[in-house]
Order: C-alpha cells, then structure tokens, then sequence
C-alpha cells in the first residue's frame, strides 16, 4: 500500500491507521541541530534545496513514518512578499515593517522564483520515497497577517480592534494572502506534493463573530481551489474549540487536524464522517512511558472505526526524545 495518507483522506479507509507528526523535522532530533548549527540563518536554510531536502527526510530515516513533510516554514511567505525576517534563539522570528505596497504589488513570479529552491526541495524528496505521501504545507491568511502585522508572534499585545480598524487595508491585504497561498500551493503539488495542510495556529485568538470573516471565508477559498487540483487538504484551525464543527461546514476540508482541546469523542460524534488527524498534547511525550500509552490508545479507540491519522494536537517540541516518537510509532503499528 503506497498511499496511506491518501488512502485515509480520500477512500475513508479504516484498514490502516497511519502516522506521522507535525513538526516531525526538527529541533528535538540531533542530526537537525547538527545542521541547524552550521547554518545560524533560518530562512537561508529553508533556501538550501540539498539541506532542506535532507532535513525532510530525516525523520523517515529514523522511523517508520507513513509521510514526509517537507522541512520549511509558514514564514517563507511575508519572506517572498518582501518583509524581512530572522529567527533568533528564544525569541522566535521577528519579522521587520510591513510595506503594504511592496506586498500589495508583490508579482506571481518573483514570488515563485525567490522561493523556487522550496519547490526544487520538494522534487528532490518526492525522487527518494516510494511508499510514502509527501506533504505540503502553507500558513493560513489570518495565522500569517498576524506575525505579518505583529512582527513576530501574536502571543504578547495582540489587540483585535487595533488589528481591524483599518477594515479595507486588512481586505486588500488578506485577499492577496488568499491568491498568494494558492500560488505557493499550486507550485507545491506541481513539485510533487501531494496533500497541503493548512496551519492556522493562531486561528483561536478570533472571536467568535469575527471566524467567518478573517478564518473560514479566507480559508475555504483556498481549499476550494487546492481541490480543483485534486489535492486534498488537511486543515488545523488551532484553539477555536466547539467552533471546529461550523469551521468543516463552512471550509468543507477532506480532513480536520484536532488540536489537545478538543474532546476526541464529542468531534467524532459531531463531524459526520470528515476524516479526523491528530489530538494527543504533545506535553504527554515528555512523561512517562504508561502515561503515553494510556492516551496513544484513547485516540487509537475512539477513532477504531473511523478514518483517523494518528499525529500530535501540535508540533512536536524540542525537549521530546527522538525515542518516545519511535515507541509510540509502534504503538500505533501494534494495535488491534
Ligand atoms: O513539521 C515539520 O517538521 C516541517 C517544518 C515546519 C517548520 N515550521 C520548521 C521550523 C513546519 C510545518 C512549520 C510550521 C510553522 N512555522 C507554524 C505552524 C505550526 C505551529 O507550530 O503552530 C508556525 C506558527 C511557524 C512559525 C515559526 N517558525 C515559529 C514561531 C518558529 C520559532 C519557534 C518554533 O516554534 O520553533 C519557527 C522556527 C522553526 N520552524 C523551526 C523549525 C524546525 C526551529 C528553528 C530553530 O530555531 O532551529
């Protein structure tokens, strides 16, 4: 069986359930901060189709994983939109002033070309896997015109009213996000992708009257095109909570990523048979081995019969053990 993943998503299989982990390529395994210290500039990194290619694939060298994402980030589009931006060590990115207009003007393809040896990572990866789906990935409009706006992440003085009160430039600049996002998908599968999962990581910080708006419309554009290149897309509308059922209804992706909030039991009940990803607190891996297998085997029951990839409720973090991933791997392979 070559496409797991897909197989999941699109037939609605239950035979298999297959795994892999958002932030699977990354800071908790040594070989990555082997490299990551020889290249102190993160978005360099992320320029580097040999390295990226490479850091992309070394999870799957490690485990048995039925997907490779490939090693970038959500940031790489206010980068290819003209707004400067580095990472420092425990700050995170810090991005520079937003210039409406270089972004508002940004062409198709200087978009493209600036941010081609992504796309030349993605052939690379796809030329070493066999048996295995390769995923795609983009920022959702609103989780990116938050770092964009904010100039690094939205977790200190984010203030909604200051954000929208200029309604018609936050339009403009969404609706190009909208087209943008597509763009960088569209050459994504063109690469050889062949699932987009949309992060919309701070999708929680809305309101509840303002998720149409600045979450779901947004958001169902961009599936409803990535479908029309029969691409499926997985979404992960982080922290919106009992608003995950009206975010499938209005965005209608073929399958949801569940974030450690949401109740496993109530979402499956609730959805109607959209094949569901994730949930488990990444924080479980850093406890001990009874306590992982307790929840690896709650998700593994409750979606027994339903179309379900076992992933985390976010990103690996860096303190986990590259063992911990291996042991809940065979968890999920050892089930009944
Ligand atoms: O999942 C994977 O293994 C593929 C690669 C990937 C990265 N970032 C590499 C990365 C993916 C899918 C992302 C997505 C991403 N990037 C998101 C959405 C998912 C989420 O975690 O909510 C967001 C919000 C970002 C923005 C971003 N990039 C932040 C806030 C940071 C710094 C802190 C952090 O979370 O690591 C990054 C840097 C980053 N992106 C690193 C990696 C491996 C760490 C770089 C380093 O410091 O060595």
């Amino acid at each position: 069986m070559k496409d797991k993943l897909l197989d999941c998503i699109n037939l609605k299989s239950t035979n298999y359930t297959p795994v892999w982990f958002m932030r699977q390529a990354g800071r908790y395994l040594p070989e990555f901060r082997e490299i990551r210290k020889q290249n102190p500039d993160f978005i360099k990194l992320c320029l580097n189709e040999r390295l990226s290619a490479e850091i992309s694939l070394q999870p799957i060298r490690r485990f048995n994983l039925d997907a490779v994402i490939i090693f970038s980030d959500i940031l790489m589009i206010p980068y290819g939109l003209g707004q400067k931006i580095h990472f420092e060590k425990g700050t995170g990115p810090i991005l520079g002033d937003l210039n409406f207009n270089v972004i508002l003007n940004t062409k198709s393809n200087d978009f493209i070309e600036k941010l081609s040896p992504i796309y030349q990572a993605i052939k690379r990866v796809k030329k070493d896997i066999r048996d295995k789906n390769l995923i795609g990935f983009v920022g959702a409009p609103w989780t990116l015109l938050m770092y964009m706006l904010n100039k690094g992440s939205p977790k200190k003085n984010f203030d909604i009213n200051k954000i929208i009160k200029n309604k018609s430039l936050m339009r403009d600049i969404i609706l190009k996000l909208e087209d943008i996002i597509f763009l960088h998908t569209k050459e994504q599968v063109k690469a050889g992708a062949d699932i987009i999962q949309i992060f919309d990581s701070w999708a929680g910080l809305l309101p509840k009257n303002k998720l149409s708006e600045y979450c779901y419309i947004p958001t169902s554009k961009i599936v409803k095109n990535i479908k029309s290149l029969q691409t499926p897309t997985i979404c992960f509308p982080k922290g919106i909570g009992e608003n995950y059922i009206d975010f499938c209804s209005a965005v209608k992706p073929n399958c949801i990523s569940i974030d450690y909030e949401v109740e496993p039991h109530w979402i499956k009940e609730k959805l109607d048979g959209i094949p569901v990803q994730g949930g488990m607190d990444p924080k479980i891996l850093l406890g001990d081995k009874e306590g992982i297998k307790k929840n690896v085997e709650k998700y593994l029951n409750i979606f027994k019969d339903y179309p379900y990839i076992f992933n985390l409720g976010h990103g690996v973090l860096p303190e986990t053990k590259p063992e911990t991933i291996e042991y809940i791997i065979e968890l999920v392979r050892n089930k009944k």
